[in-house]
Protein backbone atom coordinates (compact mmCIF):
# COMPACT_ATOMS: atom_id res chain seq x y z
CA UNK A 1 0.00 0.00 0.00
CA UNK A 2 1.56 3.49 -1.33
CA UNK A 3 0.92 6.48 0.82
CA UNK A 4 1.75 9.84 -1.08
CA UNK A 5 2.11 12.99 0.48
CA UNK A 6 1.99 16.03 -1.36
CA UNK A 7 2.28 20.02 -0.68
CA UNK A 8 1.26 21.41 -4.26
CA UNK A 9 -0.50 20.62 -7.62
CA UNK A 10 -0.12 16.98 -7.45
CA UNK A 11 0.30 16.09 -11.34
CA UNK A 12 2.97 13.29 -9.66
CA UNK A 13 0.32 12.01 -7.68
CA UNK A 14 -2.12 12.10 -10.76
CA UNK A 15 0.61 10.08 -12.77
CA UNK A 16 0.86 7.09 -9.69
CA UNK A 17 -2.69 6.88 -10.31
CA UNK A 18 -2.94 6.79 -13.92
CA UNK A 19 -0.64 3.82 -13.58
CA UNK A 20 -2.65 2.05 -11.39
CA UNK A 21 -0.58 1.45 -8.36
CA UNK A 22 -2.32 1.18 -5.14
CA UNK A 23 -2.40 4.61 -3.58
CA UNK A 24 -4.25 4.52 -0.29
CA UNK A 25 -4.15 7.86 1.49
CA UNK A 26 -2.72 11.42 0.55
CA UNK A 27 -1.29 13.36 3.38
CA UNK A 28 -0.20 17.25 2.50
CA UNK A 29 1.37 19.92 4.71
CA UNK A 30 -1.07 22.69 3.68
CA UNK A 31 -4.35 22.30 4.08
CA UNK A 32 -5.39 23.75 0.53
CA UNK A 33 -3.16 21.84 -1.60
CA UNK A 34 -4.88 21.41 -4.65
CA UNK A 35 -3.14 17.64 -5.00
CA UNK A 36 -6.09 16.55 -2.01
CA UNK A 37 -8.73 17.83 -4.45
CA UNK A 38 -7.53 14.91 -7.05
CA UNK A 39 -8.50 12.39 -4.36
CA UNK A 40 -11.73 12.55 -3.49
CA UNK A 41 -12.32 8.60 -3.43
CA UNK A 42 -9.21 8.46 -1.11
CA UNK A 43 -8.69 8.74 2.38
CA UNK A 44 -6.90 12.01 3.18
CA UNK A 45 -5.10 14.58 5.96
CA UNK A 46 -3.70 17.72 5.99
CA UNK A 47 -0.57 18.45 8.53
CA UNK A 48 0.31 21.86 9.19
CA UNK A 49 3.01 22.73 10.86
CA UNK A 50 1.09 25.63 12.83
CA UNK A 51 -1.01 23.31 14.56
CA UNK A 52 2.19 21.61 16.21
CA UNK A 53 4.30 22.05 18.93
CA UNK A 54 7.21 20.83 16.60
CA UNK A 55 8.08 19.47 13.36
CA UNK A 56 8.72 15.83 14.97
CA UNK A 57 5.19 15.81 16.65
CA UNK A 58 4.06 17.11 13.49
CA UNK A 59 5.67 14.26 11.16
CA UNK A 60 5.26 11.81 13.94
CA UNK A 61 1.35 12.34 14.06
CA UNK A 62 1.71 12.26 10.13
CA UNK A 63 3.70 8.71 10.44
CA UNK A 64 1.10 7.42 12.82
CA UNK A 65 -2.12 8.45 10.11
CA UNK A 66 -0.49 6.73 7.68
CA UNK A 67 0.90 3.24 9.19
CA UNK A 68 -3.15 3.37 10.00
CA UNK A 69 -4.05 3.86 6.50
CA UNK A 70 -1.76 0.49 5.83
CA UNK A 71 0.91 2.24 3.98
CA UNK A 72 3.73 0.49 3.68
CA UNK A 73 5.82 2.60 0.99
CA UNK A 74 5.32 6.22 1.36
CA UNK A 75 6.14 8.56 -1.51
CA UNK A 76 7.08 12.30 -2.02
CA UNK A 77 5.37 13.52 -5.10
CA UNK A 78 6.16 17.36 -4.41
CA UNK A 79 6.54 17.17 -0.77
CA UNK A 80 7.96 20.28 0.12
CA UNK A 81 8.99 19.81 3.85
CA UNK A 82 11.96 18.01 4.88
CA UNK A 83 11.08 15.21 7.19
CA UNK A 84 12.16 14.42 10.55
CA UNK A 85 14.63 10.84 11.46
CA UNK A 86 11.63 9.85 13.19
CA UNK A 87 9.59 9.34 10.39
CA UNK A 88 11.80 7.99 8.04
CA UNK A 89 12.54 5.61 11.39
CA UNK A 90 8.84 4.39 10.49
CA UNK A 91 9.73 3.34 6.71
CA UNK A 92 13.33 2.45 6.97
CA UNK A 93 14.12 3.12 3.00
CA UNK A 94 10.64 2.90 2.15
CA UNK A 95 10.60 6.85 1.56
CA UNK A 96 11.02 7.18 -2.57
CA UNK A 97 11.27 11.59 -3.82
CA UNK A 98 11.13 12.66 -7.06
CA UNK A 99 13.49 15.78 -7.48
CA UNK A 100 13.53 17.99 -10.80
CA UNK A 101 17.27 17.93 -10.93
CA UNK A 102 20.36 15.91 -11.26
CA UNK A 103 21.03 15.25 -7.81
CA UNK A 104 23.48 15.65 -6.10
CA UNK A 105 23.48 18.92 -8.10
CA UNK A 106 20.84 21.59 -7.34
CA UNK A 107 18.84 19.78 -4.03
CA UNK A 108 16.07 22.32 -2.47
CA UNK A 109 12.78 24.01 -3.23
CA UNK A 110 14.38 25.99 -5.87
CA UNK A 111 15.98 23.22 -7.92
CA UNK A 112 14.13 24.32 -11.90
CA UNK A 113 15.16 28.15 -11.15
CA UNK A 114 18.66 27.40 -10.15
CA UNK A 115 19.22 25.42 -12.83
CA UNK A 116 18.24 27.96 -15.34
CA UNK A 117 20.32 31.02 -13.20
CA UNK A 118 23.54 28.50 -13.45
CA UNK A 119 23.31 28.15 -17.56
CA UNK A 120 23.56 24.18 -17.03
CA UNK A 121 22.78 23.00 -21.05
CA UNK A 122 21.26 19.89 -19.12
CA UNK A 123 18.97 19.56 -16.47
CA UNK A 124 16.97 16.72 -15.20
CA UNK A 125 15.17 14.15 -12.90
CA UNK A 126 16.13 12.01 -9.96
CA UNK A 127 14.22 9.36 -8.21
CA UNK A 128 15.85 8.56 -5.24
CA UNK A 129 15.05 6.51 -1.68
CA UNK A 130 14.82 9.47 1.08
CA UNK A 131 17.57 9.78 3.80
CA UNK A 132 17.69 12.57 6.70
CA UNK A 133 19.12 15.08 4.45
CA UNK A 134 17.75 17.85 2.21
CA UNK A 135 17.49 15.72 -1.57
CA UNK A 136 20.07 13.42 -0.84
CA UNK A 137 20.16 9.25 -0.28
CA UNK A 138 20.34 6.44 -2.79
CA UNK A 139 19.60 6.90 -6.32
CA UNK A 140 17.08 4.77 -8.01
CA UNK A 141 16.69 6.46 -11.63
CA UNK A 142 18.13 9.61 -13.39
CA UNK A 143 16.79 11.26 -16.44
CA UNK A 144 18.52 14.09 -18.44
CA UNK A 145 16.58 16.96 -19.72
CA UNK A 146 17.80 19.35 -22.09
CA UNK A 147 17.80 22.92 -21.61
CA UNK A 148 16.66 25.30 -24.02
CA UNK A 149 17.87 28.97 -24.92
CA UNK A 150 14.69 30.41 -24.82
CA UNK A 151 13.62 27.94 -21.77
CA UNK A 152 11.74 29.71 -19.11
CA UNK A 153 11.02 28.18 -15.24
CA UNK A 154 7.54 27.03 -16.46
CA UNK A 155 8.38 25.56 -19.83
CA UNK A 156 11.79 23.76 -17.87
CA UNK A 157 9.58 22.64 -15.28
CA UNK A 158 7.11 21.81 -17.58
CA UNK A 159 9.26 19.40 -19.60
CA UNK A 160 10.58 18.21 -16.75
CA UNK A 161 7.21 17.12 -15.22
CA UNK A 162 6.71 15.02 -18.70
CA UNK A 163 9.71 13.31 -17.77
CA UNK A 164 8.94 12.72 -14.06
CA UNK A 165 5.26 11.51 -14.73
CA UNK A 166 6.67 8.61 -16.28
CA UNK A 167 10.01 7.78 -14.04
CA UNK A 168 7.93 7.74 -10.97
CA UNK A 169 5.85 5.29 -11.34
CA UNK A 170 7.91 3.04 -13.29
CA UNK A 171 10.53 3.31 -10.14
CA UNK A 172 7.50 2.65 -7.79
CA UNK A 173 6.27 -0.27 -10.04
CA UNK A 174 9.81 -1.66 -9.80
CA UNK A 175 10.47 -1.45 -6.30
CA UNK A 176 7.07 -3.14 -5.58
CA UNK A 177 7.71 -6.13 -7.68
CA UNK A 178 11.36 -6.59 -5.90
CA UNK A 179 9.64 -6.74 -2.53
C1 LIG B 1 7.83 18.35 -9.04
O1 LIG B 1 8.53 18.91 -10.12
C2 LIG B 1 8.78 17.72 -8.05
O2 LIG B 1 9.90 17.16 -8.66
C3 LIG B 1 9.17 18.90 -7.21
O3 LIG B 1 7.96 19.61 -7.02
C4 LIG B 1 7.15 19.44 -8.19
C5 LIG B 1 5.76 19.02 -7.75
O4 LIG B 1 4.86 19.03 -8.82
N1 LIG B 1 9.74 18.48 -5.95
C6 LIG B 1 10.77 19.11 -5.37
O5 LIG B 1 11.25 20.13 -5.80
C7 LIG B 1 11.29 18.41 -4.12
N2 LIG B 1 12.51 18.99 -3.69
P1 LIG B 1 3.43 18.34 -8.67
O6 LIG B 1 2.80 18.86 -7.37
O7 LIG B 1 2.67 18.80 -9.88
O8 LIG B 1 3.63 16.85 -8.65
Amino acid sequence: MIGVLVSGAGTNLQALLDAGLPVRAVASNKRDAPALDRVPHLPTAAFELAEFDSRAERDESMAQWLLSQSVELVVLAGYMHLLTPGFLAHFPERVINVHPSLLPDFPGAHAVADQLAAGVVEAGVTVHVVDEGVDTGPILVQERVPVREDDTVESLHARIKDVEHRLLPTAIEELLCAR
